[in-house]
Protein backbone atom coordinates (compact mmCIF):
# COMPACT_ATOMS: atom_id res chain seq x y z
CA UNK A 1 0.00 0.00 0.00
CA UNK A 2 1.07 3.17 -0.67
CA UNK A 3 1.66 6.44 2.00
CA UNK A 4 1.03 10.07 2.04
CA UNK A 5 2.90 11.54 5.17
CA UNK A 6 2.25 15.11 6.23
CA UNK A 7 4.30 17.37 8.35
CA UNK A 8 4.02 20.92 9.21
CA UNK A 9 7.44 23.06 8.52
CA UNK A 10 9.87 22.76 11.93
CA UNK A 11 9.29 25.68 14.55
CA UNK A 12 9.97 29.22 12.88
CA UNK A 13 10.67 32.48 14.63
CA UNK A 14 7.14 33.72 14.17
CA UNK A 15 5.59 30.49 15.95
CA UNK A 16 8.00 31.34 18.67
CA UNK A 17 6.78 34.77 18.53
CA UNK A 18 2.90 33.70 18.57
CA UNK A 19 2.81 35.90 15.07
CA UNK A 20 0.43 34.75 12.59
CA UNK A 21 1.89 33.83 8.58
CA UNK A 22 4.83 35.75 7.76
CA UNK A 23 7.67 34.08 5.88
CA UNK A 24 9.92 33.64 8.93
CA UNK A 25 13.04 31.06 8.81
CA UNK A 26 13.22 28.17 11.34
CA UNK A 27 14.12 28.19 15.22
CA UNK A 28 17.16 26.45 16.16
CA UNK A 29 14.40 23.73 17.08
CA UNK A 30 12.55 23.63 13.77
CA UNK A 31 16.23 23.03 12.38
CA UNK A 32 16.62 20.37 14.81
CA UNK A 33 13.49 18.75 13.61
CA UNK A 34 14.33 19.26 10.18
CA UNK A 35 17.36 16.95 10.40
CA UNK A 36 15.00 14.93 12.14
CA UNK A 37 12.88 14.29 9.21
CA UNK A 38 16.16 13.67 7.04
CA UNK A 39 16.94 11.30 9.19
CA UNK A 40 13.54 9.50 9.64
CA UNK A 41 13.27 9.23 5.67
CA UNK A 42 16.69 7.85 5.35
CA UNK A 43 15.88 5.09 7.12
CA UNK A 44 12.26 4.59 6.57
CA UNK A 45 13.46 3.85 2.85
CA UNK A 46 10.21 4.94 1.07
CA UNK A 47 10.06 3.91 -2.83
CA UNK A 48 10.00 6.60 -5.35
CA UNK A 49 8.75 8.98 -2.38
CA UNK A 50 7.78 12.56 -3.56
CA UNK A 51 8.27 15.62 -1.54
CA UNK A 52 5.69 18.59 -2.11
CA UNK A 53 6.30 21.51 -0.09
CA UNK A 54 5.30 24.94 0.34
CA UNK A 55 6.60 27.75 -1.28
CA UNK A 56 7.64 29.64 2.08
CA UNK A 57 10.75 29.67 3.23
CA UNK A 58 10.16 27.58 6.76
CA UNK A 59 8.17 24.58 4.33
CA UNK A 60 11.68 24.89 2.51
CA UNK A 61 13.60 24.62 5.33
CA UNK A 62 12.07 21.84 6.82
CA UNK A 63 12.42 19.72 3.40
CA UNK A 64 16.14 20.73 3.25
CA UNK A 65 17.36 17.74 4.86
CA UNK A 66 15.94 15.14 2.80
CA UNK A 67 18.23 13.36 0.18
CA UNK A 68 18.17 15.04 -2.75
CA UNK A 69 16.80 11.89 -5.42
CA UNK A 70 13.35 12.68 -3.42
CA UNK A 71 12.05 15.16 -5.71
CA UNK A 72 11.00 18.21 -4.18
CA UNK A 73 8.02 20.43 -5.93
CA UNK A 74 7.29 24.05 -5.02
CA UNK A 75 3.38 24.42 -4.96
CA UNK A 76 1.89 27.69 -3.87
CA UNK A 77 -1.04 25.99 -3.04
CA UNK A 78 0.26 24.44 0.04
CA UNK A 79 0.86 28.14 1.41
CA UNK A 80 -0.41 28.68 4.50
CA UNK A 81 -3.63 30.49 4.71
CA UNK A 82 -3.41 33.79 4.35
CA UNK A 83 -4.21 36.08 7.21
CA UNK A 84 -4.54 39.68 5.35
CA UNK A 85 -4.47 42.63 7.37
CA UNK A 86 -3.65 39.94 10.17
CA UNK A 87 -0.39 38.94 9.14
CA UNK A 88 2.52 39.01 11.20
CA UNK A 89 -0.22 40.02 14.29
CA UNK A 90 -0.53 37.56 17.77
CA UNK A 91 -4.06 36.53 18.55
CA UNK A 92 -3.63 39.32 21.62
CA UNK A 93 -2.93 41.94 18.81
CA UNK A 94 -6.13 40.92 16.98
CA UNK A 95 -8.07 41.38 19.94
CA UNK A 96 -7.33 44.66 20.32
CA UNK A 97 -6.87 46.12 17.47
CA UNK A 98 -9.86 43.98 15.24
CA UNK A 99 -12.22 42.50 18.08
CA UNK A 100 -14.92 42.47 15.54
CA UNK A 101 -12.77 40.41 13.39
CA UNK A 102 -12.01 37.87 16.43
CA UNK A 103 -15.77 38.12 17.04
CA UNK A 104 -16.60 36.50 13.66
CA UNK A 105 -14.10 34.64 12.98
CA UNK A 106 -14.92 32.75 16.77
CA UNK A 107 -18.54 32.46 15.36
CA UNK A 108 -17.69 30.87 12.09
CA UNK A 109 -14.49 29.83 11.68
CA UNK A 110 -14.71 27.70 8.70
CA UNK A 111 -16.40 30.66 6.56
CA UNK A 112 -14.87 33.60 8.39
CA UNK A 113 -12.62 35.30 5.90
CA UNK A 114 -9.70 37.45 7.01
CA UNK A 115 -9.78 41.22 5.57
CA UNK A 116 -7.53 40.99 2.35
CA UNK A 117 -6.82 37.59 3.10
CA UNK A 118 -8.64 33.56 2.77
CA UNK A 119 -10.68 32.04 4.68
CA UNK A 120 -10.66 28.06 5.54
CA UNK A 121 -13.27 27.47 3.13
CA UNK A 122 -10.85 29.49 0.31
CA UNK A 123 -8.42 27.18 1.06
CA UNK A 124 -10.47 24.49 0.43
CA UNK A 125 -10.91 25.44 -2.97
CA UNK A 126 -7.25 25.98 -4.07
CA UNK A 127 -6.12 22.61 -2.20
CA UNK A 128 -8.59 20.61 -4.83
CA UNK A 129 -6.06 20.19 -7.72
CA UNK A 130 -3.77 19.40 -4.94
CA UNK A 131 -5.57 16.46 -3.68
CA UNK A 132 -7.12 15.30 -6.80
CA UNK A 133 -3.00 14.77 -7.66
CA UNK A 134 -2.57 13.18 -4.09
CA UNK A 135 -5.40 10.44 -4.72
CA UNK A 136 -3.34 9.74 -8.08
CA UNK A 137 0.13 9.08 -6.82
CA UNK A 138 2.01 6.81 -5.08
CA UNK A 139 3.98 8.04 -1.75
CA UNK A 140 3.88 11.52 -1.05
CA UNK A 141 5.49 13.55 1.51
CA UNK A 142 4.05 17.09 2.25
CA UNK A 143 5.71 19.75 3.79
CA UNK A 144 2.97 22.56 4.74
CA UNK A 145 1.24 24.49 7.41
CA UNK A 146 -1.23 23.85 9.87
CA UNK A 147 -4.22 25.15 8.51
CA UNK A 148 -3.92 23.36 5.12
CA UNK A 149 -2.89 20.38 6.86
CA UNK A 150 -6.16 20.69 8.34
CA UNK A 151 -8.00 20.61 5.08
CA UNK A 152 -5.94 17.88 3.59
CA UNK A 153 -6.92 15.57 6.69
CA UNK A 154 -10.27 16.73 7.05
CA UNK A 155 -10.45 15.13 3.43
CA UNK A 156 -8.83 12.20 4.26
CA UNK A 157 -10.44 11.03 7.79
CA UNK A 158 -14.04 12.60 5.80
CA UNK A 159 -14.35 14.93 8.65
CA UNK A 160 -17.47 17.85 8.88
CA UNK A 161 -16.17 20.96 7.57
CA UNK A 162 -17.10 22.43 11.08
CA UNK A 163 -14.66 20.54 12.55
CA UNK A 164 -12.18 20.71 10.34
CA UNK A 165 -10.39 24.15 11.85
CA UNK A 166 -9.96 22.84 14.91
CA UNK A 167 -7.95 19.85 13.76
CA UNK A 168 -5.02 19.39 15.93
CA UNK A 169 -1.46 18.84 14.37
CA UNK A 170 1.34 19.68 16.53
CA UNK A 171 4.76 20.86 15.67
CA UNK A 172 7.09 18.15 15.08
CA UNK A 173 4.98 15.32 14.26
CA UNK A 174 4.68 13.69 11.02
CA UNK A 175 1.33 12.12 9.97
CA UNK A 176 1.23 9.05 8.20
CA UNK A 177 -1.94 8.14 5.96
CA UNK A 178 -2.35 4.83 4.03
CA UNK A 179 -5.48 4.95 2.29
CA UNK A 180 -7.90 1.43 2.38
CA UNK A 181 -10.85 0.64 0.42
CA UNK A 182 -13.17 2.70 2.47
CA UNK A 183 -10.94 4.41 5.29
CA UNK A 184 -8.00 5.97 6.10
CA UNK A 185 -5.16 4.31 8.01
CA UNK A 186 -2.81 6.44 10.37
CA UNK A 187 0.17 6.41 12.32
CA UNK A 188 1.37 9.46 13.66
CA UNK A 189 5.27 9.75 14.78
CA UNK A 190 5.72 12.51 17.32
CA UNK A 191 9.65 13.54 17.21
CA UNK A 192 11.30 14.20 20.49
CA UNK A 193 14.00 16.65 19.73
O1 LIG B 1 -0.63 27.82 13.21
C1 LIG B 1 -1.61 28.53 12.99
C2 LIG B 1 -2.60 28.00 12.04
O2 LIG B 1 -2.06 27.90 10.80
C3 LIG B 1 -3.84 28.84 11.96
O3 LIG B 1 -4.44 28.67 13.15
O4 LIG B 1 -6.67 28.98 12.05
O5 LIG B 1 -6.44 28.12 14.40
O6 LIG B 1 -5.94 30.54 13.85
P1 LIG B 1 -5.96 29.11 13.38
Amino acid sequence: PRSIFLTRHGQSEYNAMGRLGGDSPLTEEGQKYASALGEFFEEEQVPNLRVWCSQKVRAAQTASHLKPEMQTEYWKALDELDAGICEGLTYDDIQQRYPKQADDRATDKYHYRYPSGESYEDVVCRLEPVIMELERQANVLVVSHQAVLRCVLAYFYDRPLSELPFIDIPLHSLVKLTPRAYHCDSTIYAFDL
